[in-house]
């Protein structure tokens, strides 16, 4: 891979340690899959926040970094494993609580801004069209590529923190027009009647297109928070971070419809909804917002909720960021939800944090949610609306 004169220096340790492994690990990178240069990037998604997930060598592998690294552009961090605020109230022991921040304090020290969510798009972390960034999380990485029409590749936690300390990225994957063409074209026939039918959607494309682009026709319309649901699931059931819907999304009109083509079908949405529900009734885990829930979602809730009571063995979680949270005060919507026996799980989510063991079945409107509770935390999955998962809450059961 070509590098400049500047990233030489770099590369030799000019700009100290946290820089020269940085340029070992993008080098690396680059060679592997052919970049022939690097690339300036406008900004960085950090995943890999969660002590859960790290471990104590990757904090010890972060705080080595921490020692001179500084970040040259926009960078924001993912989920981590509790409210940096309120963690025992979400059941957070003192010593994971201690280690966790640990990890902050560390991206702290590195300038990287503490925002702890996977939409970094909705508080401020917004590229334009065409833009050059390293994001990790796959379903922020989706939504930046397909929604917005930036361009990134996923990046692991590591890659995503080496593009922030030099600025660049190689240059190779979805950073080239070349290889951000569809190669299948999926035609919906669906009736996508409520919002978790987006996720049920994610999962029979994901399946269908495994590991390629789809083109997608047939849907008129979508809101924000329909595409960032949809995001989430077709990149977890396996198709790239990168999908065209006609006439929806950026780029769409520049695209050939592609030959291979699929169809989804009513009954393909069925079999999913079988497929990631578990035959149970009982539910003791709400969690509303993966990914991270926007005001709208959080009004949605709180209206969902007025008036009524969640039943004390029931755990009711909104997962979001705290400024979106902060909006959520001022309108009244936390005064609603707290109430009613709800919490919020700022900076953290039901896939990060440490829950395996805690709870037997979760009801949740993302179909992602459901593959990692299911997977990691070994829970049943529930996958409905708000109000299908607010009556689990406040009844105990699925209906
Ligand atoms: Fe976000 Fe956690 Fe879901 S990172 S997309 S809320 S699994």
């Amino acid at each position: 891979m070509y590098l400049t004169r500047e990233e030489r220096k770099m590369l030799d340790g000019e700009e100290g340690y946290a820089v020269k492994k940085s340029m070992e690990i993008l080098v690396a990178l680059g060679e592997i899959f052919g970049a022939e240069k690097l690339i300036k990037i406008s900004s960085v998604q950090v995943a890999g926040v969660s002590y859960h997930n790290l471990g104590d060598a990757g904090l010890e592998f972060l705080n080595e970094l921490a020692k001179d690294g500084k970040v040259k552009v926009l960078t924001t961090l993912n989920p981590a494993g509790m409210d940096l605020e309120d963690w025992k109230k979400l059941g957070i022991s003192e010593d994971f609580a201690k280690k966790q921040n640990l990890v902050i304090d560390a991206f702290r020290k590195m300038g990287i801004i503490i925002s702890c969510t996977c939409t970094p798009y909705l508080i401020g972390n917004l590229p334009r069209y065409g833009e050059h960034i390293a994001w990790s999380e796959s379903s922020a990485v989706t939504f930046a590529n397909s929604v917005i029409g930036a361009m990134t590749n996923r990046e692991g936690g590591p890659s995503a923190l080496a593009a922030a300390f030099v600025g660049k990225t190689p240059c190779y994957g979805l950073h080239l027009e070349e290889n951000r063409v569809p190669d299948v074209h999926v035609d919906v026939k669906v009736d996508l009647e409520k919002f978790s039918d987006w996720g049920a959607l994610g999962y029979c494309i994901g399946k269908e297109a495994e590991n390629k682009i789809p083109f997608i026709t047939g849907i008129k319309d979508a809101s924000i928070d329909e595409l960032k649901s949809f995001c989430a699931s077709v990149v977890t059931y396996g198709s790239k971070p990168l999908f065209y819907i006609k006439g929806l999304t950026p780029g769409s009109e520049k695209q050939k419809i592609p030959k291979e083509k699929i169809t989804i079908k009513n009954e393909d949405i069925r079999e999913a909804y079988e497929n990631i529900n578990d035959d149970i009734d009982e539910i003791n885990f709400v969690c509303i917002g993966c990914p991270h829930c926007s005001i709208n979602e959080i009004a949605e809730v709180a209206e969902s909720l007025k008036d009524k009571k969640i039943l004390p063995n029931v755990e009711f979680w909104v997962a979001t960021s705290r400024p979106i949270k902060q909006l959520a005060d001022v309108r009244g919507y936390t005064k609603i939800i707290e109430d009613a026996g709800g919490k919020f799980a700022c900076d953290t989510c039901l896939a990060v944090a440490p829950l395996k063991g805690r709870f037997k079945a979760v009801a949740t409107t993302s179909a992602k949610g459901c593959f990692y509770s299911r997977g990691t935390n070994e829970m049943k999955t529930k996958l409905g609306d708000i109000k299908e998962c607010v009556n689990a809450a406040v009844s105990g059961r699925w209906s």
